[in-house]
């Protein structure tokens, strides 16, 4: 900047010698008024050259995409908002993590293997038919639960084991049911597996991490109970139960079933190479929307779904 003062005062200098011009001999005029001249022109380029070094970073280009005419009042845009569902699964996830849970995402199609055999399902079992799946034209499965992700778990984390450590991880996904829709069925629904593998691993510490789980995920305490549920891959199985909040216009003694639960089979363990005499887990698995109905005060778990963007702006 002070260069550039200089060249500026330089050429008012300059400027006013033009003024000599008629005091000099008319035979001297032009000479002198041609000097001048090429003087004037060295400094104008000095200071467009200090000009440019100077310049402010170049106009922000016109955006041609703009969704507006460009001489008209720019329309409001209105912004998305992120799924309710989404939201609470990554609360979901954070309450876990807290605990020091790894995550493994779930995938959108599975197969016949990791849905029912290595879950203890022999071919023919009975319960396969409990999970009403769906199924691609290749004989694919889109997961009707997120305990698909179970034998991957035990198999990619077992090494921990091998080094005395312990297998804790957490499994959002989404899943599949080929069932008549209602206010408390969907198609396609989300839950969060859970599977915790040690040398001691026991009943106790299960209910443990589930009571405080369900007491973050609300933030009050909370009571819960189990009764027994029937699952091939735990033995034993059980579903739990927590008790409606006051808060969340519990009465007392209302009882809902959150998620299935229990002790991994010890054949779900020796499919995946985990020795069921050495090592010893528990595993649980639920419904997002569930927690989420619950939480909002929600009747009917067909809005996740239904695109309604009166529902979905609520949040
Ligand atoms: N996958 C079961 C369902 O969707 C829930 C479940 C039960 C998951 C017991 C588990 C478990 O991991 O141990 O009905």
């Amino acid at each position: 900047m002070l260069e550039l003062e200089q060249w500026k005062k330089e050429l008012k200098q300059l400027n006013q010698q033009y003024a000599k011009i008629r005091e000099l001999p008319p035979e001297e005029r032009s000479e002198f008024g041609r000097k001048l001249n090429a003087q004037k022109q060295q400094i104008l380029a000095k200071i467009k050259a200090v000009q440019l070094d100077d310049a402010e970073p170049a106009v922000e280009p016109i955006d041609i995409s703009a969704p507006c005419a460009p001489n008209e009042p720019i329309p409001r845009i209105a912004r998305g908002t992120r799924h309710p569902l989404m939201v609470e699964l990554q609360n979901v996830m954070q309450i876990y993590q807290e605990m020091g849970f790894d995550v493994m995402e779930s995938r959108q199609l599975d197969d016949e293997f990791h849905m029912f055999e290595s879950l203890n399902f022999p071919p023919g079992h009975p319960a396969r038919d409990g999970y009403d799946t769906f199924r691609t034209e290749e004989g694919f499965i889109p997961p009707a639960h997120t305990s698909t992700m179970q034998h991957r778990i035990l198999k990619r984390y077992r090494a921990h084991l091998e080094e005395g450590g312990q297998i804790s991880v957490v499994v959002p996904g989404r899943v599949f049911r080929n069932e008549d829709a209602d206010a408390t069925h969907e198609h396609t629904f989300y839950q969060c597996e859970g599977v915790f593998v040690s040398k001691d691993a026991t009943m106790g510490q299960m209910l443990g991490v589930l009571k405080h789980f369900f007491e973050a995920y609300y933030g009050q305490q909370l009571r819960i109970k189990t009764q027994p549920g029937y699952f091939p891959f735990t033995e034993p199985s059980c579903e739990l139960l927590i008790e409606k909040p006051a808060a969340l216009g519990g009465k007392g003694g209302d009882w809902l079933e959150m998620l299935g639960c229990g002790m991994i089979h010890p054949n779900v363990l020796k499919m995946a190479g985990i020795d069921p005499k050495e090592h010893h887990g528990f595993a649980w698995g639920g419904g997002i929307d569930r927690l989420a109905m619950l939480k909002y005060g929600l009747v009917d778990v067909r809005y996740f779904e239904s695109a309604k963007l009166s529902f979905l702006e609520e949040f």
